[in-house]
């Protein structure tokens, strides 16, 4: 598959990356990523190898950190000091940000030509386009709302996946009374953004994910619902080991397949990890949607290039070789199998996929058509960079410390009203 992916650059991407460079370009992409764990790893090296197969020189910047924080400082510096990468995850609302600083590169000649419009879905080519252009190519929809469970530790206290809050509570303390660890958790700002936002959609509901987490209305951020959030956030507390602070999100997916913990809740990157540890999907590991009154949190990446005006003819050509690239059906497939993901690509072969996959494919088309498909806040989707800052820093705040939830939503609201 790796190989086919590679030899599919089409004539029209080869003359564009050719015309863009002139006749000696050697194509060369710069490629500011965090894809560093095991199976985010293998992901990006499924393009890493299609752009050097094609002819063109991949040439990696990986900046540690999940969730991209770290990445994104670096983006920052390095764009504000003149020398920007070729290309970079941006995603969602942080794509029109850059775009109206006028800092992506034009994309449309490569769009026109591999038919973009074509082959994308709305949902996820309305999230990239500024002003009716593609100032990003979306690569793939993960999602957020996921339990990662380990069955044996589960079964060791007769304990069944929950579907409620309160049977999650029940388990939990199960568990903890037999001495075993519920829940494995990375005390990272976005680690803690992604558990509080899955505990939203959890309890409030799809309509009150969007009031408060999309739109940020203070009557819903202040409401008794999110007070009830911040309750639940309070008992996770009380569900994580003692080393939990700074752990990276990977390491605590090792621990529910080692047996150290029985659940994590966190996207469908952490299958990635268990797949690339070889552990088999309903036999080693379960994944369930976490408990919720129907609902699903969309997070997709993209990869945005950045518009250097002192770029190289090989910069330029680069650049648009790997544009041509990234949605072909097999770099799409190969890509999406490794990330935990399933492909952006419309009308991409279930077959390859297992049941967590499929389960995924089903719950966006249920949950599209339903209208309770809801932005992830957490993972860049939902809202400007500076209210995502907002909640990040209250909702860390509120986990390591005994503030009140009553304190956590006042102090929710002032932070929201600040970043405007
Ligand atoms: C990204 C994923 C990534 C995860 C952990 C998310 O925000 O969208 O692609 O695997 O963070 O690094």
């Amino acid at each position: 598959m790796k190989t086919k992916a590679i030899r599919n650059v089409s004539g029209a991407a080869m003359m564009s990356a050719v015309l863009a460079g002139g006749a000696h370009a050697e194509p060369t992409l710069e490629v500011l990523h965090y894809w560093t764990s095991g199976g985010e790893s293998l992901a990006i090296n499924v393009f890493a190898d299609a752009l050097n197969n094609a002819g063109g020189k991949w040439v990696d910047q990986p900046v540690a950190g999940g969730g991209g924080d770290a990445m994104n400082t670096v983006l920052r510096t390095r764009v504000i000091a003149g020398d920007p990468p070729g290309m970079t995850i941006l995603k969602g609302p942080v794509v029109t940000e850059w775009a109206n600083a006028g800092a992506l590169a034009d994309l449309e000649n490569v769009a026109a030509a591999e038919k973009w419009d074509d082959i994308l879905p709305p949902l996820l080519s309305d999230i990239v386009k500024v002003d009716g252009k593609y100032a990003a190519v979306p690569l793939d929809v993960h999602r957020v709302d996921w339990m990662w469970v380990n069955p044996e530790v589960l079964a060791s206290v007769d304990g069944a996946v929950p579907t409620t809050w309160d049977e999650f509570n029940t388990l939990a303390d199960k568990l903890l009374e037999a001495g075993i660890t519920p829940l494995a958790h990375g005390g990272q700002p976005w680690q803690d953004a992604t558990m509080f936002e899955v505990v939203a959609l959890g309890l409030g509901g799809p309509d009150f994910f969007r009031e408060a987490l999309v739109d940020v209305n203070p009557d819903a951020l202040r409401s008794d619902t999110m007070i009830a959030v911040f309750d639940q956030m309070r008992r996770m507390r009380g569900y994580v080991d003692d080393n939990f602070s700074g752990r990276d999100w990977n390491l605590a997916t090792t621990m529910v397949m080692n047996g150290d913990a029985a659940m994590q809740i966190m996207g469908d990157w952490a299958k990635g990890e268990f797949l690339a540890a070889n552990k088999t999907p309903g036999e080693d590991f379960i994944c369930a949607p976490a408990p919720n009154k129907g609902g699903y949190i969309l997070n997709s990446n993209s990869f945005a290039f950045f518009d250097d005006p002192n770029a190289s003819d090989d910069a330029v050509a680069g650049r648009e070789l790997m544009a041509s690239l990234l949605l072909s059906e097999e770099a799409q497939i190969e890509f999406t199998l490794n990330k935990g993901s399933v492909p952006a690509r419309l009308g991409v072969s279930r077959e390859p996929y297992d049941i967590c996959g499929v389960r995924s494919m089903d719950d966006i088309e249920a949950t599209l058509a339903s209208g309770t498909l809801v932005p992830s806040m957490a993972h860049e989707m939902a809202t400007s960079s500076a209210n995502r800052g907002a909640f990040l820093e209250i909702i860390t705040e509120h986990f390591n410390s005994d503030m009140s939830s009553q304190e956590a939503v006042e102090l929710l609201v002032e932070a929201i009203e600040l970043a405007q």
